[in-house]
């Protein structure tokens, strides 16, 4: 498989201003987050609300490409028509999470692997076919006293640059997604040096499995203090730790490096985006890859809610939505503030 049509699709999801929406969840995933709204917790209202998502009208000028999942990608409108039909009268690329999930991983209580490589192959090929052009895996990595253990990062390292290179042999661009999880009291120093030590075996062995940088797309976390940790940095602070982190480890032949929220709200994740593109004296620029968003609860959280399953929110919950998929392409210029939040 020649080199420049995945180099070509990395370059239209990350080099157009825009960034990605992941609408991915597992159906376990969708269906805790209907069931705290009192949403049904059906095939139909996850195809309904995903209905409502991909139909936003406008999405396009914002988001680049979205992350479906299985069930997702083989869904139809109301009308018949198909989710893969519409992404695409919309200019957005389609996406498709391919892992199985994260598991507890042997020898290691606490602590997870992320699974989904046995016949992968074969079901790259079938998105391929459909029309997916690009893929995502997530590795989760939890950080407390003990943990990570090398072995658990070295471990996710590897499952995720296999997955890598089958989705460039497929066509696909591989979304790498190594997460290191908010949860816990640990300092953003912390965070800091398990994000370095995690990036640096991902590279290490998408280096051994031959992965072409050119042809995948980073998705990491921002460089945070843990959700209940009493000092909380500000967006700048983070905004400067995150990048100088990811200047250390990620090559420059990556095209793009695009966030996942990861649990913050959506506006501290467009803050903290924005402070990223802000020019200031601390800030390094120009940086090798475009930096941008990946993402999910941070863009869909208000839409939801707003929604809440009745048909008669749709409106006010689109353009919810189409409000946070703003915010994130004016934070990938440095021009999102206070402002653009006021009703
Ligand atoms: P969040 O932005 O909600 O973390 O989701 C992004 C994602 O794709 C997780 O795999």
């Amino acid at each position: 498989m020649s080199s420049q049509p995945l180099i070509d699709i990395a370059r239209s999801l990350v080099g157009t201003g825009k960034g990605l929406l992941a609408i991915d969840e597992s159906n376990a995933t969708c269906d805790k987050r209907f069931a705290k709204l009192g949403i049904p917790q059906t095939m139909e209202a996850r195809r309904r609300y995903r209905e409502l998502i991909i139909t936003t009208a406008g999405l396009g000028q914002d988001i680049s490409g979205i992350i479906l999942y299985d069930e997702t990608i083989r869904q139809q409108k109301n009308d018949g028509v198909s989710f893969l039909d519409v992404l695409s009268s919309a200019g957005i690329i389609a996406g498709i999470k391919v892992d199985t999930g994260a598991k507890e991983l042997a020898g290691f209580p606490g602590e997870k692997i992320t699974e989904g490589l046995d016949g992968l192959r074969d079901r790259l090929r079938e998105y391929f076919n459909m029309g997916a052009r690009f893929a995502k895996w997530r590795a989760v990595v939890a950080i407390d006293d003990r943990r990570p253990s090398r072995g658990c990062i070295e471990a996710n390292a590897h499952a995720l640059a296999r997955y890598a290179a089958l989705c460039q042999e497929a066509g696909l661009v591989p979304v790498v997604e190594p997460e290191v999880l908010m949860d816990g009291d640990h300092t953003l120093e912390r965070c800091r040096e398990v994000t370095a030590e995690c990036l640096r075996a991902v590279f290490d062995q998408l280096h051994g499995q031959r992965v072409l940088l050119e042809g995948m797309i980073l998705k990491p976390n921002m460089v945070l203090a843990g959700l209940t940790c009493p000092q909380q940095e500000s967006s700048t602070e983070v905004a400067l730790a995150t990048v100088k982190c990811l200047l250390e480890v990620v090559p420059a032949a990556v095209p793009g490096i695009a966030f996942l929220s990861g649990g913050q709200s959506g506006k501290l994740a467009s803050a903290r985006l924005n402070a990223m593109h802000t020019r200031s004296e601390s800030m390094p620029s120009p940086l090798p890859w475009a930096l941008t968003f990946s993402f999910g609860r941070a863009i869909q959280q208000p839409a939801l809610g707003i929604w809440s399953g009745e048909e008669m929110h749709r409106g006010a919950a689109q353009a919810a939505l189409l409000h946070r998929a703003q915010c994130n392409r004016a934070a990938r210029r440095g021009e999102y503030g206070v402002a653009m939040e006021l009703p």
